[in-house]
C-alpha cells in the first residue's frame, strides 16, 4: 500500500499542485453508523484524517486549505451534537498548538464568531496569534460559517462604506466584494474536495467556488487517506481549466 502511495505521488506534477483546496469534510455520520458508533465517534475520527491532510498538503507545499468544520446550518442538529462538535473545536485549536503550529501551519477561523461562546472565541484568537509568524501553510477551518452570511456582511461593509462615503458605488466591483469576504487577500479554491458522494457546495464558499475544479468522492471523511488525496490531485491535474475562454 505505502509503495502504492510513493508511485501514486511521483505521478503528481508539483509544478502544477492547486494552490487553494477546500474540503468538504462530509459523512462522518455514516462512517460511524457503519460501524455501530455513535456519530460523535466519526466526527473524532473526521479530526484524526484532518490533521493527517493538513499535514502532508503542508510538507506538499499546498499554500491555503480551507475546511468546512461547522457551518451556519449546523446549529440544527442535536444539542448533544451540537455541543460535541463545540468541544472537538475547542481541543483541536488547543492541541493544534503543540502539533500543526510545531509543522508551520497558520490557522485561521473564518465565520462569523459571535454565535460562538466567549471561551471559543478567546481560543480562536489565541490559536490565530499562537500560528500568526508561521509562514506554511493556511489552514482555514470554517466554523459557523455560511456563504450566505459571508456575502450579507460583505454587502453590509460595502454599503456602509458608501455611507460614509468612503467609496462609491461605481467602486462595488467583482475584486471589492472578494475583499470584504473571510478570505479576502487570499486566491480562491482550485479545487474543491467533498467526501461521501454528496455532490453539491451546502453553502460553502461559492463566490470563491466560481472556478474551483470539484472533486466528489464516495469515500466518507474518516477514511480518506493520503492516497485518497493523490488521487484528487491527479484528478485535479488532468482538467482543462478554460475559466470561459477557449484554448
Ligand atoms: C459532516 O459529516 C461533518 C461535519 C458537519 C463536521 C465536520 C467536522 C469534523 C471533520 C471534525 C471536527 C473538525 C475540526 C476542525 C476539529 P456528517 O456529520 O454530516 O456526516 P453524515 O452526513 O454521514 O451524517
Amino acid at each position: 500500500m505505502f509503495f502504492n502511495r510513493k508511485k501514486k505521488k511521483a505521478e503528481i506534477d508539483m509544478t502544477r499542485l492547486p494552490v487553494h483546496i477546500g474540503v468538504i469534510m462530509d459523512g462522518n455520520g455514516r462512517w460511524a453508523k457503519k460501524r455501530g458508533l455513535p456519530r460523535s465517534a466519526g466526527h473524532q475520527a473526521g479530526a484524526d484524517t484532518l490533521k493527517k491532510i493538513v499535514t502532508e498538503c503542508n510538507k506538499m507545499g499546498i499554500k491555503y486549505i480551507t475546511v468546512y468544520a461547522f457551518s451556519t446550518e449546523n446549529w440544527k442538529r442535536p444539542q448533544a451534537e451540537v455541543d460535541f462538535l463545540m468541544n472537538l473545536l475547542m481541543s483541536y485549536l488547543l492541541d493544534a498548538e503543540r502539533t500543526l503550529a510545531g509543522e508551520n501551519v497558520r490557522i485561521r477561523a473564518i465565520g462569523s464568531r459571535t454565535e460562538l461562546s466567549s471561551e471559543m472565541q478567546e481560543q480562536i484568537k489565541k490559536t490565530e496569534a499562537f500560528t500568526s509568524k508561521n509562514d506554511g501553510i493556511v489552514m482555514n477551518i470554517a466554523l459557523n460559517y455560511g456563504s450566505r452570511e459571508e456575502l450579507v456582511r460583505a454587502t453590509q461593509n460595502l454599503a456602509e462604506k458608501v455611507k460614509n462615503g468612503e467609496i462609491s458605488v461605481e467602486d462595488i466591483s467583482a475584486d471589492a466584494i472578494s475583499s470584504e469576504l473571510y478570505t479576502g487577500g487570499q486566491p480562491d479554491p482550485d479545487l474543491i474536495i467533498r467526501t461521501s458522494n454528496e455532490q453539491r457546495l451546502s453553502n460553502f464558499m461559492m463566490w470563491q467556488a466560481s472556478y474551483s475544479e470539484l472533486y466528489y468522492t464516495e469515500t466518507l471523511w474518516p477514511d480518506f487517506s493520503i492516497s485518497d488525496l493523490y488521487d484528487a490531485i491527479l484528478e485535479y491535474q488532468k482538467r482543462d481549466r478554460r475559466y470561459g475562454g477557449v484554448k
